[in-house]
């Protein structure tokens, strides 16, 4: 029986896939650019486990979270502790941060994150059981400033991926004090309707009712298009800190919706929260999502410093850039293809093909002994620069044909000068 891939996950192939989007030199580009854009705002790569104790996200991501009842990947390894596949990036960061008390180094902490993440939901177009997160946690600043940076810096990587028509929609959701007085103002308008929510939002209204304002029942949002906004309850301090953040991201041309109406699926934010969506994904249409989470940190045991960060979904980025016909960049062939006619030629060119590869220089050769329209349609079809071609007669005549794959011209060259031809033409055209 052929293997089969479990649902909701996919393979990244480098040519024979069932989707471009699943193409793996997409793929490439796009962390390429990642590691550019980090470069630039100076953040520094963090690697974490992918699974961890269940219990770290219970805490983090909340006990009453849809991403902690329903999605985690909950396994028990053979000591029987309970284990979670990570569902998200920002509570192994702070957990890893206060273990390695990173805090004591230096004062601000910019770190970025990329990997696979596991949610149990149900599967459905830009919506997978394993998805890849692109991340970054700001810890140590808590000026609006470092809020732009963060924002900018998730936007910036849009528009060099070429994206085009991305929406940010930011809201606040204030700090503790702020959000157990909308909470109370809340619960008061919802009280007498509670009837008419969905199943789930009754089930929230007493566990967490904020997360009912983000529900996507059709009936709870027509009741909570009328309920008050969270933005009326902020505290002096919540309030000063979103008018200086929206003040910056004025300055900086960076166009915002303000919708009171995002309070995120995880419990621990405060203060700044914001999403990112474009019109092309249908229902899943949120390509990147964050905010703050001040005293989140003490409460996975380390140190009382802010922070506020990101992630953002690399297969909907991806989607969303070949839905806009973004043009990207082409397969990289190799510099030098050889085309040996016959096994001696064979056994020659493959010395050759060995030493450029030594040389640093890009080289492959056909070892199928194809016929050579064959061969040369194959070195086109994978972007080779030059096709190095030689049979008997050149073997004697000690001889190679060099075809030039984009001009077509070709050229007789001596055979044992093959390296310095090609290290000089490397020069010229490889780098
Ligand atoms: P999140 O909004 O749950 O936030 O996920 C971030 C992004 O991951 C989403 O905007 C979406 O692009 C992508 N994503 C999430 N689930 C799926 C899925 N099942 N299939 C495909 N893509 C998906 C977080 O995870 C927070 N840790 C972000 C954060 C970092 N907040 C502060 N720091």
């Amino acid at each position: 029986m052929k293997g089969k891939i479990p649902k909701g996950l996919f393979d990244i192939l480098p040519y024979g896939e069932d989707a471009p989007w699943k193409s793996s030199h997409i793929w490439q580009h796009v962390e390429e650019e990642i590691r550019k854009v980090t470069t630039d705002y100076g953040y520094q790569e963090i690697r974490f486990p992918i699974f961890e104790h269940a219990s770290l996200f219970q805490r983090g991501v909340g006990p009453t979270s849809d991403i902690v009842t329903k999605e985690m990947y909950l396994f028990k390894d053979k000591a029987g502790r309970e284990l979670a596949l990570r569902p998200e990036g920002t509570s192994s960061v702070l957990r890893a941060f206060s273990e390695h008390n990173l805090a004591s180094a230096k004062k601000t902490h910019k770190l970025f994150y990329y990997g696979p993440m596991f949610r149990y939901e149900r599967p459905q177009s830009g919506r997978y059981r394993q998805h890849h997160q692109f991340g970054v946690e700001a810890i140590g600043v808590s000026s609006a400033e470092q809020d732009a940076e963060v924002i900018d810096l998730l936007c910036e990587l849009y528009r060099r991926l070429g994206i085009k028509n991305f929406h940010l929609e930011i809201n606040s959701v204030g700090d503790l004090s702020s959000r157990e007085a909308f909470q109370k103002a809340f619960k008061d308008f919802l009280q007498p309707q509670l009837n008419k929510l969905s199943e789930d939002s009754k089930l929230r209204f007493e566990k967490n009712p904020l997360r009912i304002l983000d529900s996507k029942d059709p009936h709870d949002k027509a009741i909570v298009a009328k309920a008050p906004s969270i933005l009326s309850f902020l505290s002096p301090q919540s309030k000063d800190h979103f008018s200086h953040l929206l003040r910056i991201l004025d300055s900086l041309r960076l166009p915002y919706t303000i919708n009171d109406r995002i309070v995120r699926g995880l419990d621990y934010y405060q203060k700044t929260v914001f999403e990112i969506t474009t019109d092309v994904l249908g229902s899943q249409n949120a390509i990147g999502g964050g905010g703050r989470y001040d005293g989140f940190l003490p409460l996975l045991g380390g140190p009382d410093l802010p922070g506020i960060g990101f992630g953002a979904g690399i297969e909907r980025i991806i989607q969303v850039m070949l839905h806009q016909k973004i043009n990207l960049p082409l397969i990289k062939g190799p510099f030098a293809y050889f085309i040996p006619l016959g096994d001696e030629a064979r056994e020659k060119l493959f010395t050759y093909t060995t030493r450029a590869r030594h040389q640093n220089i890009s080289a492959d050769i056909d070892l199928h002994s194809k016929k050579i329209h064959h061969a040369l349609s194959y070195a086109s079809t994978i972007g080779a620069k030059f096709s190095l071609i030689a049979g008997s007669r050149e073997l004697e005549e000690n001889v190679v044909k060099w075809k030039n794959m984009e001009t077509q011209e070709e050229e007789i060259r001596p055979f044992d000068q093959i390296l310095e031809d090609l290290n000089n033409k490397w020069q010229t055209n490889g780098l």
